[in-house]
Order: structure tokens, then sequence, then C-alpha cells
């Protein structure tokens, strides 16, 4: 089928108008208006029931338009893939969301650099969302986030789970329990969740945990990222839960303690496109189990190349 045609018929299924897809297309309309029904007269039935204002698409056109939108995007995978075959074979592009820099992600950059040198790395910070998009577009060849997030192009490997752990000032009463705290002994504290610019984020994590345990927390802020809230909690006007890592940020009066119940964990994945099988995806794996290794951090392999 000719993808040309293809695209030109998702253009004006989504517009639901020749005019405004032509619009889109930077095309004229006549020319557009051939080809879908040289699209039709190819197949041999309608695609849009005739004098439908706005349009209205056929039951095969309903068909058409799903798989056609699937092809589109696995052929732009394809090209993507061939050109970082081709072209861009000693580039990694990474795309990772802002807290794992905290943790382990710098290591293992580093680690992964010493062991590929022939290899370019770069870096780019995005939302999990965002590293969805740039997968398949080809921007990016790896992300590194922790929402779990489903697209059929792209393969999400869980990495680990990350203890989470409960950021408070110094003279906090529950500072004491420095075994921990369970999250029943802080629904009635100031609770400060971050970040505030995109839906999901860690913040909705959090506030699912607490629904899991059946817990409403009264007070809760969400502020624009993890050290606004650290600040917050470090000045005495509240608690935060964070990741493990984000221990290594150091203010005065903060303190962290671990969170015990059991579910009291954040997933560390690392997402790539479903066609990538390139050596460069295995070593970074084997990269990050070794910092693993070294570490002393409890995993599990999930990636069979
Ligand atoms: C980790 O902390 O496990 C991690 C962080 C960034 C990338 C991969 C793993």
């Amino acid at each position: 089928m000719d993808m040309r045609r293809l695209r030109y018929y998702v253009a004006v299924a989504e517009e639901k108008s020749f005019t405004k897809a032509a619009e889109k297309l930077f095309i004229a309309q006549p020319p557009l208006s051939r080809q879908i029904q040289n699209l039709e007269t190819d197949l041999g039935v309608l695609l849009f029931e005739r004098g439908s204002r706005p349009l209205k698409m056929t039951p095969a056109g309903e068909f058409l338009y799903q798989h056609a939108v699937k092809l589109l995007s696995n052929a732009a995978e394809i090209r993507a893939m061939t050109q970082r075959i081709g072209g861009l074979e000693h580039t990694v592009t990474m795309g990772f969301v802002g807290s794992l820099l905290y943790g382990l992600l710098s290591k293992i950059v580093y680690l992964y650099s010493q062991q590929q040198p022939h290899l370019k790395i770069e870096m780019i910070e995005m939302t999990t969302m965002q590293q969805v998009t740039a997968l398949k577009e080809g921007r990016i060849d790896v992300g590194f986030g922790r929402l779990r997030i489903s697209d059929p192009a792209v393969k999400r490997v869980l990495l680990r789970e990350e203890p989470l752990f409960l950021a408070l000032h110094s003279n906090h009463h529950l500072l004491a329990q420095k075994e921990g705290v369970y999250l029943s002994d802080i629904v009635d504290e100031n609770i400060f969740l971050y970040p505030n610019h995109v839906q999901p984020s860690f913040a909705t994590q959090v506030q699912n945990l607490f629904s899991e345990y059946h817990l409403d927390p009264t007070n809760l802020r969400t502020v624009r990222e993890l050290q606004l809230a650290l600040g917050f909690v470090a000045a005495g006007i509240g608690v935060c839960i964070v990741p493990e890592s984000a221990r290594s940020i150091q203010l005065a009066h903060l303190h962290y303690i671990p969170i015990l119940d059991q579910s009291a964990v954040s997933p560390i994945f690392m997402s790539i496109r479903n066609l990538d099988k390139s050596k460069d995806i295995t070593a970074l794996f084997e990269c990050i189990y070794q910092i693993y290794e070294m570490e002393g951090i409890k995993y599990e392999r999930h990636y069979k190349g």
C-alpha cells in the first residue's frame, strides 16, 4: 500500500475535512481529494460516508484508519533505526528524568563511557512521556524513568525498585524512629510532593501509594521540583517522600529515614525501541547490572537481549 496515500488518508480522517487536512499537509485540496478517491478505487470500498459534514468514516474507513496509524508509526520507527545503524552508530543518546541524576545515573554513564570509548554519549533531561515520543522519533536511543508507560513500539524493562525515604527536619518528632516510619505515621503531616508541571509524575506515584494503603493525607502540597521540596523540609515546614538516591542531597537540618511499608518503592525503568537489538544497548544493560553488583544493590535481570 502506498505510504504517502495512507498518510494523506490519516490526515483527512483526523481533521474530518479535506480543507483542513490539505492545510496540515501543505498541499492543495484537489490533489488530496484525488489521492483519497484513488485509494478508494484501489481498495474497491468507500472510506468516507458521502455527503457527511464533518466527514464521517465508513466501518471500512475506520478499520483502515486504525491500521494505517500503526503502519505509519512502524515506518517511522524503521526509518529511525535504519538511520541509527547506518549513520549514528557511534552516538548513544539517553533521555532521563532529573531525579535519577542524584543516584546511579552518573556512575553508570561514566563506566559505560570507559567501557565503550568509541561511543559518543549524549544526555537529555525529559519526562518519561517525552522519552516515549523521543524514542519513536529516533531522537534518543534509551530512556530512564520511573513511570510505567506502555506503548507498543517501546520495550520497557524494570531495572530495580528503589526504596523510598522520608525527608524531615532535625527537630521533627518522627526522627526518634530511626529505624523508619510507616505511611500511616505521616498522614497528618504537611507533605510536599513534586514535580507540579506534568501528570502523571512522581507526585502521582506517591498519592497512589497512600491510596493503596487506604490512607488519605490531608495536607498535600505539590511544588515545582525536588530541591524546592527539600528546601521547605529543611526550613521545618513539612516532610517529603523521596527515592533513596535523593539522600545524596544534603542541607543543614535535613535528615532521611526509611519508609517501612512494603510497597514504598519507586521503580526505575529503562525504555528502548522494540526493534533495537544493537550491541550498544546490550552493553549498557550489562554496565548497569555491573554497577548494581558493585553497589550491592538487589535486582532481577529482566532484559533478555
Ligand atoms: C538506578 O539508580 O538504578 C539507575 C539510575 C539511572 C539509570 C539506570 C539506573
